[in-house]
């Protein structure tokens, strides 16, 4: 979910929602503003926020909370949708996080007489602080969370008071001052490009804000925190004439590559050296989604490279397990920094003693909070759902993360170096033939299955090619590794399937060539991304998808590239909501 809130001089409306607008990725099932005057005005419903700011008349109030909802408890109702309200409708509360002792607060909350009208777990707050309320909405609200057990980032407004009270305890929350007032935010995209200065909140923080001043304080006492200056640029977190913001993303990943390459080669900012060491004889990765498949060609890549082992986890299972793990070190992928499995996975390992390492797009994020060091990757914000080029930076600083291991045999590291380099050009070749990748598609959108095949480093492409198949072209689509596909899925291919084979011109060419045939056997459709200079499937298959040849450690970039793009067009040619696709959201914040 995404939370906003606003106090100034400018009318609250229109700053909340496109607040909430830049913050629609976090969850789009609902939606809802409170704006102070008197009465509250509150406007919520199952909409988008763009339907909402059409539904909604002039407000000139000038402070309001917001809320965008990906629903965890209960369904997708207006009901449900946040703010929520204290009975008489004159204290509106919007919440991030989970409550997990609810259920005793809205019994307890009942017997006293108050009446519920959602099934929402954040609805007890609005209530509990009208339990406490005596003129002071600070004081009530610090009384109510000292009842609530759980995750929260919460924002509150009262009809009576000129003030927007904020706090945080594992849920993010930021604070962009600007020149004519206080933006609240789960993230600086929240935030957007007007603030001065960002002031990131700390768990057990609570500030309360005036329309000149904010006061923080941490356990009763005042405190400071530092603001940031403010990186975001207008031009970041708009969609710059792509159609949406996952193709606007695709096509930012040669920049993207040469800023990862500019930022790696400085050992001492982002500590590869230091993280990585000869004192490393194992390490771990964990993640989730995506980013889960960037840790598994990192696996790949720095077994290789090193001879070091490399244990890799699911987040979501490994965290009820922390203690099987044995390395010293173990690093988290997570893009947006805040995926619930990812955090508490990486807490577990820390408190069994392993030193933890974040691997995040996101400054300043929850999980650069708990682990130990953090590594930034420069991909700048990614709005769209399904993950894109911060899926390839992950994998330019894990192979960065292995070369910098003494151990790796030196003229392969210059080779990987110099061939690093050319990766920029190579994926803008690909970018610019995309209406061939855009004529394939019709073999995808059209079957009734769609299956990814590959082979050694580039297995996990396949995973990730399904995975957008999935998500964003809401495709029946699984990935396996080549050899994996006569041991079962082969009773599932029929005529109407579609067989993506991903062909790295490696050692495994024979082997994966071998499979093609047999699909082929099996009168299923079959479409090749291989290298340009390939000539064994001339004519053979359905369709060719030639790109850059590239070192073989190398290749799964650009093969991710085709994978993104060839998932982007279905979804195009499906008409399916690319960016927000149903059910889903980028960061996940709940177990
Ligand atoms: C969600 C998103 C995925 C993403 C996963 C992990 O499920 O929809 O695109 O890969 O979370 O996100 P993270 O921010 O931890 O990389």
């Amino acid at each position: 979910c995404g939370i906003a809130g606003y106090i100034g001089i400018k009318p609250a409306k229109e700053i909340l929602l496109d607040s909430l607008s830049r913050l629609e990725y976090r969850g789009y099932d609902s939606c809802g503003i409170a704006v102070r005057g008197s009465p509250l005005t509150i406007f919520k419903g199952t909409s988008r926020v763009g339907h909402l700011r059409l539904q909604s008349p002039e407000l000139g109030g000038t402070i309001g909370i917001g809320h965008t909802r990906w629903a965890t408890h209960g369904e997708v109702s207006a009901a449900n949708a946040h703010p929520h309200t204290d009975c008489h409708h004159k204290i509106a509360v919007v919440h991030n996080g989970i409550i997990s002792n609810y259920r005793e607060l809205r019994k307890l909350l009942k017997d006293e007489g108050h009446t519920f009208r959602s099934e929402t777990d954040s609805e007890v707050l609005p209530h509990l602080v009208e339990k406490f309320y005596r003129g002071d909405i600070e004081s009530a609200l610090r009384q109510a969370l000292g009842l609530i057990e759980g995750t929260y980032a919460v924002l509150a407004v009262t009809e009576h008071e000129d003030r927007v009270v904020a706090a945080r305890n594992g849920s993010p929350l930021v604070v962009g001052v600007c020149s004519d007032g206080f933006i609240f935010a789960s993230d600086v995209l929240g935030i957007g490009a007007q603030a001065e200065s960002i002031v990131y909140l700390e768990d057990g923080d609570i500030a309360i804000c005036d329309k000149r001043q904010i006061k923080i304080t941490n356990e009763g006492k005042t405190v400071q925190r530092i603001p940031s200056s403010v990186h975001l640029n207008a031009l970041m977190i708009e969609k710059g004439g792509f159609e949406h913001y996952m193709l606007k993303e695709i096509n930012e990943q040669p920049e993207v590559v040469r800023a990862c390459l500019r930022a790696y080669s400085d050992p001492p900012r982002f500590r590869n050296q230091l993280i990585f060491d000869s004192t490393t004889d194992s390490l771990t990765l964990t993640a989730c989604g995506t980013s889960y498949h960037a840790a598994e060609v990192g696996k790949f890549i720095i077994e290789e490279l090193t001879g070091i082992p490399v244990r890799l986890e699911i987040a979501s299972e490994i965290r009820h397990r922390p203690t099987i793990i044995k390395t010293a070190k173990a690093i988290g992928l997570s893009q947006s920094g805040e995926t619930a499995d990812v955090l508490t996975s990486l807490k577990r390992m820390k408190e069994a003693g392993i030193e933890t390492i974040a691997l995040t797009n996101v400054f300043q994020s929850s999980i650069s909070r708990i682990a130990d060091d953090t590594i930034y990757i420069p991909a700048g914000p990614e709005v769209a759902v399904a993950a894109t080029k911060t899926f390839v930076a992950q994998i330019i600083a894990l192979i960065k993360l292995a070369l910098a291991h003494q151990s790796v045999d030196r003229t392969m590291r210059d080779q990987i170096n110099l061939e690093l380099e050319r990766i920029p050009h190579k994926i803008q070749q690909i970018l610019d033939n995309r209406h061939l990748i855009k004529q394939a598609t019709s073999l995808v959108a059209a079957a009734d299955q769609v299956f990814f095949i590959a082979k050694g480093v580039n297995v996990p492409i396949a995973l990730e090619g399904a995975l957008k198949a999935k998500e964003i072209a809401y495709i029946n689509a699984e990935g396996f590794c080549a050899g994996e596909l006569k041991h079962g899925p082969f009773a599932l291919l029929s005529p109407s399937s579609t067989v993506i084979a991903i062909i790295a011109g490696d050692e495994n060419q024979a082997s994966i060539t071998a499979s093609v045939r047999e699909i082929q056997a099996r009168k299923s459709k079959v479409v090749c991304i291989t290298r340009e200079n390939d000539s064994t499937f001339n004519d053979s298959t359905d369709n060719i998808l030639r790109i850059p040849s590239t070192h073989r450690l190398l290749s799964p970039i650009l093969n991710a590239v085709v994978v993104q793009l060839l998932a982007y067009y279905t979804a195009e040619a499906r008409g399916c909501p690319i960016d927000f696709p149903r059910n889903l959201a980028k960061s996940v914040t709940v177990e």
